[in-house]
């Protein structure tokens, strides 16, 4: 052994370990350096930007596209602005309960872009997070606001639980700051629960027929096809439950606070919105659960007619819409076969109206207009539902209905003008937006 060599060889250790040391070191940093960077490729693409695509389970799709909503209350904006209402006929202050969506958007468009008016909107919508897109409601209601500020229009938001009383109470004080009364309150709640403020109780509501078996073709809109189905009936706890969620008791609290706090101008105008439909529909809609509710609902406004006669010269009505694609309508069995059937129906009949249209001609026709006619049914209800219920409408799909399967669904009814409806309920399909592109879905206006 050569002298020096232990010596040596602890120099070599002290080598090895050095280097091994340094490589670890090395390693860790660079370890860090990727995850540094992937972080941040993925804070960029999540936080900041994604492209977003349509994902869809069963009736829900559970993306949306923010720039796809904007340019859809955009389009109702513009149809709205072309209702020729006299200068200061409609509304001036509209509240709007439900008002991110489907009936209610568009009412509070009408009353915006067809008249001007202040608004002050209620819905209960899922704000974005990183790399989850809000829901549709929420960007309607960003794109409405952004739309009215662009217009010089007031515009006002609350988004929270419009069955609580914590957010009567911040829609008390928001139409104080707003500095008045409105002369317009539009009721347009769907929703599948509804939690009691007084005691707690949580409701859910149903969709099933009352006291029989329901058997009908229904459509599976997924798969393109028309199935049978069948529906065991609502029990009597089902049917209170469904009347607690959809019937009148929230909308008669709204207007029992709203008269309390002296918020509703002298004629003020209160709506809510409810549908018949065809025969072919009574069992799940009209006899069933729901329209149980609707009924109740119904009930409801002849004794608010008469409170808001009293308290303010005001009047309260229930008007009955036709069948359109919304959230709420998509989830009902049946529903889309006979809604993609009256798409059909009704292009053929040149008489084809979606919410806008409805809510427009609501405001011109029947309320606000010129000539203006209320033309109530024997109910006391708006029939805005005059032209779907029109007797040759419903002759010729009582023709299709018996006839309509998966294979002739493209030629009976207008079912991919259904799907395309859909999909433009989250944003998506509308010409214009390029859906390849990266879209910030926290700030997209
Ligand atoms: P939708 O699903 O498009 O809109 C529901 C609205 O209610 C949304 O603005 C949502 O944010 C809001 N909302 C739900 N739960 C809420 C809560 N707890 N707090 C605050 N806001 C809440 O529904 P759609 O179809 O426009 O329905 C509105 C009314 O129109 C309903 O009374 C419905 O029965 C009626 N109608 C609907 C027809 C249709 O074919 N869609 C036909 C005739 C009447």
């Amino acid at each position: 052994m050569k002298p020096g060599l232990p010596s040596s060889s602890q120099d070599s250790q002290i080598f090895a370990d050095i280097l091994f040391s340094r490589d670890v070191a090395l390693v860790k940093i660079i370890t860090q350096l990727i995850k540094f960077y992937i972080n941040r490729n993925i804070s960029e693409i999540l936080l900041f930007d994604m492209i977003i695509k349509p994902r869809i389970k069963g009736f829900v799709c559970i993306t949306s596209h923010p720039l796809g909503c904007m340019e859809n209350v955009r389009q109702q904006a513009e149809l709205a602005s072309k209702m020729a209402l006299a200068n200061g006929s409609g509304p001036k202050r509209v509240l709007v309960i439900g008002a991110s969506t489907g009936y209610g958007l568009a009412s509070r468009i009408s009353a915006a872009f067809g008249n001007n008016a202040e608004t002050l909107g209620v819905s209960f919508e899922r704000a974005p997070k990183e790399g989850k897109p809000a829901s549709p409601g929420f960007y309607n209601t960003a794109a409405f606001g952004k739309l009215a500020e662009q217009k010089g229009l007031v515009s006002h938001d609350i988004n929270g639980d419009a069955f609580s009383k914590e957010c009567k109470d911040e829609v008390v004080l928001k139409a104080k700051e707003m500095g008045g009364d409105f002369d317009m309150v539009v009721y347009s709640l769907a929703s599948p629960r509804r939690t009691d403020p007084s005691d707690g109780s949580i409701y859910r509501a149903c969709l099933k027929p009352i006291g029989m078996i329901y058997k009908n073709k229904t459509l599976d809109t997924d798969r393109g096809e028309v199935k049978d189905i069948s529906i065991d009936p609502a029990n009597d706890d089902e049917i209170h439950q469904t009347e607690r969620v959809m019937g009148g008791d929230d909308w008669e609290l709204w207007t029992n606070r709203l008269i309390t706090e002296g918020l509703l101008a002298k004629g003020c105008i209160n709506l809510a919105y409810s549908y018949v439909g065809p025969e072919v529909t009574w069992p799940i809609y009209r006899n069933g659960t729901i329209g149980r509710a609707k009924s109740h609902l119904e009930n409801v406004a002849s004794s608010l007619n008469r409170q808001m006669k009293t308290s303010c010269n005001g009047q309260a009505f229930v008007s009955v819409n036709k069948a359109v694609v919304t959230q709420a309508s998509s989830a009902i069995p049946v529903v889309p076969l006979y809604v993609s059937m009256l798409f059909k129906v009704m292009r053929e009949f040149g008489t084809h109206e979606g919410c806008i249209e409805q809510t427009n001609r609501l405001f011109q026709d029947r309320l606000y207009g010129s000539d203006a006619s209320l033309e109530l049914d024997n109910d006391n209800r708006i029939r805005l539902d005059d032209l779907e219920m029109a007797e040759d409408v419903q002759t010729r799909i009582k023709e299709l209905w018996p006839k309509v399967n998966s294979e002739n669904l493209t030629s009976l009814t207008n079912f991919e003008e259904y799907q395309q409806e859909f999909l433009r309920l989250f944003g998506f399909g509308i010409d214009g937006v390029d859906y390849d592109k990266d879209v910030d879905p926290v700030h997209p206006f």
